[in-house]
């Protein structure tokens, strides 16, 4: 069952290809506007945390609360910034992404959606922001989203310091009102003081707007997932898979070709993300918007031109937002097309799918079976039990530290 989105856009195809060049030139624009990180700045922060030892460093102090974390430092960073500096900007992005007082009703933080427990995810179908106002998408896992070659469902942010920025301005997720209102609330707030002198070496009522972005980003880069069943498995330990899971993999790589897409691959020190970063059509939530297709391909085209960030309409517009990577890419290929989601810890983080729609993780794997038996036109028949086999495998992916944390009472 092949059906071709393509056709009832073709017509708008000159126009998307004098699109495109506006859109380029808007990407250029952001990369280096006022979003963008500057060069030296980054260098300054990233650079010392290349090597492993910083890193591990980081790592050991980004649990650490941030005033004692200022004492045990003692001293203020300034550039170029040590190491410690680096665990000291982590701290301070740690801090901000608890906080509620980043919201425009001082109730949101980032962890209001990214609930650590839950893998980073929220439970729900899709996020609810300030004021309880409904997104559009399902909220993804933050775990190893610093590998991620691209952030959002659609793809539509390269850099975790420009992507940290955007749920802060959305009126579905923070709500603040703009820049101004960000610096005034982390300025003002005594509780930041501390953790902004031992990261930036300057008074909190001096940090700037990428400073914030900074942190929050850093902090997200030390969200990683830890070691699971299946990778004790794959490093030689049979048992460490019970028989169905085992017997799971098998039908995952070599009978239905999953990790075509989700990726299955490890590499030393680059543990398997079960991600191709690539965007694909499931059809998943499309026959919400395909009779509306030329109207709202029209509008994606519409964003472009105007350079109208895409965060705002994507977020509050559920038709627009079906669209998916077309609207960053205005590729009619790319209509109703999302990027593939890493599999780790999927078991802890239903619903399922770009909009929320698909509650269980065994009706994700049975509906991700009928998919690409649809999609190959070749029915890909699997008995219960090797389906069950399946959803063994794909549990057996959480890792040890949340599979505790979460089976605590
Ligand atoms: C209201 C709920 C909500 C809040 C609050 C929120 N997020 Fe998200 N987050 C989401 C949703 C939903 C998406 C997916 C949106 C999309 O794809 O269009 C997302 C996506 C992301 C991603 C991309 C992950 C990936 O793999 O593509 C990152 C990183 C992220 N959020 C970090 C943050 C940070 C940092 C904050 C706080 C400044 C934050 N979020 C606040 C719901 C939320
Ligand atoms: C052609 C690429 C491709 C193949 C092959 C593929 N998937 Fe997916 N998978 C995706 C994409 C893209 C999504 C997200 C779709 C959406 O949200 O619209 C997804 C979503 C999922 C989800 C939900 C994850 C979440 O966080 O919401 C699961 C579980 C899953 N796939 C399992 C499987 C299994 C099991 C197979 C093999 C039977 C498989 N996939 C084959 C691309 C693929």
């Amino acid at each position: 069952m092949q059906r071709s989105y393509g056709n009832s856009i073709e017509s708008s195809a000159g126009a998307i290809a004098r699109l495109r060049k506006v859109r380029d030139k808007n990407q250029r624009r952001e990369r280096g506007g006022h979003n963008g990180f500057p060069a030296d700045h980054k260098d300054a922060i990233v650079a010392p945390v290349r090597t492993a030892r910083a890193q591990r460093l980081v790592v050991h102090l980004a649990g650490v609360r941030p005033v004692v974390l200022a004492a045990i430092l003692h001293i203020a960073c300034s550039a170029p910034n040590p190491p410690h500096c680096a665990a000291a900007v982590v701290a301070l992005g740690r801090t901000l992404f608890f906080d509620t007082g980043l919201s425009g009703d001082g109730k949101v933080a980032c962890a209001t959606c990214h609930k650590p427990a839950r893998a980073y995810t929220d439970g729900l179908a899709r996020a609810s922001g300030i004021a309880g106002r409904q997104g559009t998408r399902n909220t993804p896992s933050l775990l190893d989203a610093g590998r991620q070659r691209s952030l959002f469902w659609d793809g539509r942010r390269s850099r975790l310091e420009d992507q940290v920025l955007d749920p802060l301005f959305n009126r579905v997720e923070h709500g603040l009102a703009d820049e101004a209102e960000l610096l005034r609330k982390v300025r003002a707030d005594a509780r930041f003081a501390s953790a902004v002198q031992a990261a930036y070496g300057a008074p909190a009522n001096e940090i700037t707007v990428q400073q914030v972005a900074g942190a929050l980003a850093a902090f997200v880069r030390t969200l990683r997932s830890g070691p699971s069943p299946f990778d004790r498995f794959q490093s030689g330990r049979r048992d460490a898979l019970p028989e169905a899971a085992r017997q799971g993999w098998v039908i995952f790589d070599q009978v239905a070709h999953c990790t075509r897409c989700h990726i299955a691959t490890t590499s030393p020190g680059e543990p398997a993300l079960f991600t191709d970063h690539e965007f694909h059509s499931l059809a998943v939530g499309f026959a919400r918007v395909e009779r509306e297709l030329p109207r709202l391909t029209a509008r994606a085209v519409a964003l472009h031109r105007d350079g109208v960030p895409l965060a705002r309409d994507v977020l509050n517009d559920r038709e627009l937002a079906e669209l998916g990577r077309f609207v960053v890419a205005l590729d009619p290929h790319d209509v109703g097309a999302f990027k593939t989601p890493g599999l780790r810890n999927v078991a802890l983080t239903a619903p399922y799918m770009h909009d929320g729609s698909v509650p269980t993780l065994a009706d994700a794997v049975d509906l991700e079976v009928y998919n690409r038996g649809a999609r190959d036109a070749r029915p890909l028949i699997l008995t219960p039990v090797q389906r069950a086999e399946l959803v063994a495998f794909v549990q057996s992916l959480t890792s040890d530290e949340l599979a505790a944390s979460v089976s605590k009472p």
